[in-house]
């Protein structure tokens, strides 16, 4: 490569890099869309900006266009996904790029739906636009991660959180657990809470904890991205929970109820009350796992972050739904009758284990974070 062309990409970076920080504005806003963030550049100086803010809403490239008008004319685009070239909700972005007169469009991450990946690419260059793929492709990547595994599989993202102490405890014996974690963890939480989907616990977390599961945020992750809260999701076979529950209060983010079948008259007070209860498969008093992601993912939601309790963590580890897992350790010890942060699974051997791989640590507070991926997950076992 030569020292003109180094320089000249580094210059691309850094305006990808605008597109990135776009497209950072979308997450958790877009579902069933990713985020995407897009950028354009006339005479080295960015005339346009957009992102997409919600499904239905102009795709980044459109806003960024339309923000630019006539300087889009022989300008660069940079956006962070290809460019979509059907019908969809909206009109194909491609002919919106080809009617503005864009020179040139630097792509981050291919289309993920395998059956029009490429396909805005190609559109492009039959119309002698000149597209370079590939800048920033890890971050791009990661920008659609949720929407390519709910796109090919049906299934959204799913996240384990879990707050235990160094003994593997998440409650003490009487279910006590406020707080296992430091203040700087528990905002942390906050922060992935404004960017997934949504959360789910178990109805025993509920009965314990009676959690609100909203986003409680001094101020924007992310500048001009106002926090806002998931939907909340609680799993209960029985619907013996308490009336009274804070996540029932659906004035502050709305609340599914996923349940078994024949619930008939609890169900029903719960949809009178505007809590949303949905049967799943399952049986014995536990929901069926794969049923519940597969529920979530027919709602478009692209990631589901699992805040406990312990039992649920062992169902989603157990059934190989897991994607990510985020183990905060507290540096503090309760003993074994305190409550496990992974309920039975069953294991008779060590190497029936499950193992975390692409572990990361690292300290967060006075606590330390642990994020890994259980082996397998990446080709496609959850
Ligand atoms: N430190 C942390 O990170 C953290 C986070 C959350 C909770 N906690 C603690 O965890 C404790 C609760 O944990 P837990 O293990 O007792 O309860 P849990 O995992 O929250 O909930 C278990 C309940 O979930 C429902 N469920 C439905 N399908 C299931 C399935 N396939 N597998 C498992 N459960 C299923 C059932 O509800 P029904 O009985 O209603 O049918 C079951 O009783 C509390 O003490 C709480 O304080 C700690």
């Amino acid at each position: 490569m030569s020292p003109v062309s180094a320089l000249s990409d580094s210059v691309h970076e850094l305006f990808f890099d605008l597109a990135l920080e776009e497209a950072e504005k979308g997450v958790g806003r877009t579902h069933p869309n990713p985020p995407v963030g897009a950028v354009i550049v006339q005479g080295g100086a960015v005339v346009g900006r957009g992102h997409h803010r919600k499904a239905g809403a102009p795709h980044a490239e459109v806003e960024a266009l339309s923000e630019a008008g006539a300087r889009a004319r022989g300008a660069d685009l940079y956006v962070t996904l290809e460019p979509h070239d059907h019908q969809g909700r909206t009109p194909p972005c491609t002919e919106a790029i080809i009617a503005a007169g864009v020179r040139r469009v630097f792509v981050g991450a291919r289309d993920p739906n395998p059956l029009v990946c490429g396909r805005g690419i190609r559109h492009l260059e039959q119309e002698g636009i000149e597209v370079r793929t590939g800048l920033r492709a890890d971050a791009s990547a990661r920008l659609v991660r949720a929407f390519q595994k709910l796109i090919t599989t049906g299934r959204p993202l799913v996240v384990l959180k879990v707050a235990t102490t160094l003994d593997g405890r998440i409650a003490t014996r009487t279910g006590d657990s406020k707080w296992v974690t430091g203040e700087t963890a528990r905002q942390l939480v906050h922060r992935w809470r404004d960017e997934f989907d949504c959360v789910l616990v178990g109805g025993g977390t509920v009965r314990a904890d009676d959690p609100e599961l909203t986003t409680r945020l001094s101020q924007p992750v992310v500048p001009g991205r106002e926090p806002r809260n998931p939907a909340r999701v609680v799993a209960s076979a029985s619907l013996d929970l308490p009336a009274r529950a804070k996540v029932f209060d659906v004035a502050k983010a709305p609340t599914i109820v996923l349940t078994g079948q024949g619930k008939g008259a609890a169900a029903q007070a719960l949809s009178n009350r505007g809590v949303e209860a949905t049967e799943v498969a399952g049986q014995s008093g536990r929901l069926d796992p794969g049923a519940m992601v597969a529920e979530l993912g027919r709602r478009g939601f692209l990631s589901v972050l699992v805040e406990g309790g312990g039992r649920m963590h062992a169902s989603f580890l157990a059934a190989g739904l897991v994607d990510e897992v985020r183990l905060f350790f507290a540096p503090k010890i309760l003993g074994g009758d305190g409550v496990p942060a992974f309920g039975a699974m069953g294991l008779e051997r060590m190497e029936q284990a499950f193992h975390l791989e692409e572990v990361t640590v690292e300290r967060v507070g006075d606590d330390w974070l642990v994020k890994g991926s259980p082996r397998g997950a990446a080709e496609g076992r959850a």
